[in-house]
């Protein structure tokens, strides 16, 4: 119940100080601002919040003192009572503090920000507090309530993302760079090695794994005298790909093996996810196919990026005794830039360059109307435009706001992406944000698919047409765009497809081995170290002097 007093403003603040660090604010139960660290410190997958913080504050014009609650993430071992960690200095009551238990933080931005009024909760990611690595809750109105999950007597090494980062550091990546082994997983054979790596137990799932780390690979091998091959081959072998596939093949079938199980026992058919393995879109993509459940909702932030505003929801849930439900309609939390902020950025870098850096060739811009119209013909040029509109996301996919975007019919064009601008392992695919309207006829898509969460098979009379977005397996991992969602993205796209009657555009994050750009200046620096042909930054075009 919304009480009088509830009326008024009540302002929570969600912090997630470990990897994957950020801040986000709830006013009177809505998400109105959040942002990871790394977008701010510019250091990828940045544990810490104080950037974020003090942004969110600014974005939306708020002082300390109108903090209501701050919420900290419990992680491993949880933190102590009203811990305030680098928050201490503002001399905020110690009872504005709380914690959250880590999974639960991950269930309440699953559920509450779902299309879903019932639901079952899969939490999965590499560890939670304590042992915690698989959580099962169901959502019902106001309830979310845990019905499972590991035992805290099995080892962390045992669970389903562990045994996932076990192989991703064996191929030579880092935890957070689960994608790579997913996406190399395309080109191996899944049944090169036969022993299963997971077995159900009741609702528990048990790994073969006994080590955390490339250890437990290395171990796991030895033990069944399986030929891995050399650590750290980052995809290069034939053997590597086999490896991928391989733990890709397995994670499949033992979500897909849970995922039974829990609809069994509960009834509920309607599925929301959080948690880093919630980010394995091939997974999710499977687990929908399946059947065994009618829908599937998953966080954008699915990993501990989306912590903040888990925290900040369950702080309000807890101050208030309510929590109204907020179906997400996009991921964009980051602050919108004024026409007047990216201008004096413009200028005032040109000018720098003009004055200090004679050598430099320097660049022009001009407002452009409408913008969506000259960046289309771009496009069906062959070049390759970085766009910036609005505020970010929060998530790790970029969804056209901070995206760069070129013709998906053109090999060429993305071999000339890849090499000069992103520098990315070549297996890696490139997605395609396509209106929704005419994503059935390219894809296998009933339903809007607008998180690039869900890979999904790419109808065979269309493969040839937009070779540039479809993966080694003939997916491809769909954005679609509606207007209503993304005014001007969905203008751009529909430009596009009246100049080239393909209604979708190649679209890759704009960032260069960094975090994904925030601000008018990261944008523009990111355009000018790397062969991008054009910037498009609200309504301005920005091109390079030759
Ligand atoms: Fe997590």
């Amino acid at each position: 119940m919304i009480t009088k007093k509830h009326q008024k403003k009540v302002v929570v603040v969600g912090v997630n100080e470990g990897h994957d660090g950020g801040a986000a604010v709830v006013i009177d139960g809505i998400v109105r601002c959040a942002i990871s660290e790394e977008r701010l410190n510019r250091k990828k997958y940045s544990p810490g919040y104080l950037n974020s913080f003090f942004y969110c504050l600014n974005a939306l014009n708020l002082k300390i003192e109108d903090i209501s609650l701050i919420v900290f993430s419990n992680y491993h071992r949880p933190l102590s009572n009203h811990y305030q960690g680098a928050l201490k200095s503002l001399g905020i009551s110690n009872q504005k503090f709380i914690t959250v238990d880590h999974h639960l933080s991950h269930a309440f931005g699953a559920y509450f920000l779902s299309p879903f009024e019932d639901a079952l909760i899969l939490v999965v990611d590499g560890q939670g507090n304590y042992n915690d690595a698989e959580s099962y809750y169901i959502g019902e109105r106001q309830k979310v309530e845990k019905i499972g999950g590991n035992s805290q007597d099995r080892i962390p090494a045992k669970g389903i993302g562990r045994t996932y980062e076990a192989f991703t550091n064996f191929l030579g990546w880092i935890d957070q760079e689960a994608g790579k082994t997913m996406a190399l997983a395309a080109y191996g054979d899944p049944k090169f090695f036969k022993i299963p790596l997971f077995t159900l137990k009741g609702i528990e799932v048990v790994g073969a794994l006994n080590y955390k780390y490339e250890k437990g690979a290395i171990d796991f091998a030895k033990r069944y005298s399986l030929d891995f091959g050399p650590p750290y081959a980052r995809g290069t072998t034939q053997k590597s790909a086999h490896i991928a596939a391989y733990i890709q093949s397995e994670t499949e079938r033992i979500i897909i093996e849970l995922v039974r199980e829990l609809v069994k026992r509960t009834g509920k058919r309607k599925l929301c996810m959080a948690g880093g393995v919630a980010l394995n879109c091939v997974a999710n993509a499977k687990l929908l196919q399946s059947g065994i459940v009618d829908d599937i909702f998953v966080l954008p932030a699915a990993s501990d990026k989306g912590q903040c505003i888990g925290n900040a929801l369950y702080g309000f849930y807890r101050l208030t005794g309510y929590l109204p439900r907020q179906p997400l309609h996009n991921d964009y939390f980051g602050r919108e830039y004024s026409e007047d902020e990216i201008i004096s950025v413009l200028q005032r870098e040109r000018g720098y360059i003009e004055k200090h850096i004679p050598t430099h060739c320097g660049f022009q811009f001009k407002k452009q109307s409408p913008i969506s119209r000259v960046v289309a013909e771009l496009l069906a040029e062959g070049k390759i435009v970085a766009w910036f509109q609005g505020g970010s996301e929060l998530g790790p996919r970029a969804l056209g706001h901070r995206s760069i975007l070129c013709d998906p019919r053109k090999i060429e064009s993305r071999e000339r992406l890849n090499q000069t601008i992103k520098h990315r392992e070549s297996f890696r695919p490139f997605a395609p944000s396509c209106l929704l309207e005419k994503a059935s006829k390219y894809f296998k898509c009933d339903r809007p698919f607008p998180y690039m969460l869900f890979a999904l098979p790419v109808k065979s009379d269309k493969i040839n047409e937009i070779p540039a977005v479809i993966h080694k397996n003939s997916t491809a991992r769909i954005q679609t765009v509606t207007k209503e969602e993304n005014d001007i993205f969905y203008d751009l796209i529909k430009e596009f497809y009246k100049l080239t009657g393909i209604p979708m555009l190649l679209n890759t994050s704009f960032n260069s081995q960094e975090p994904i750009v925030e601000t008018p200046e990261n944008a523009l620096s990111t355009f000018l170290k790397t062969d991008l042909d054009y910037l498009a930054i609200g309504d301005y075009l920005v091109w390079k002097k030759k």
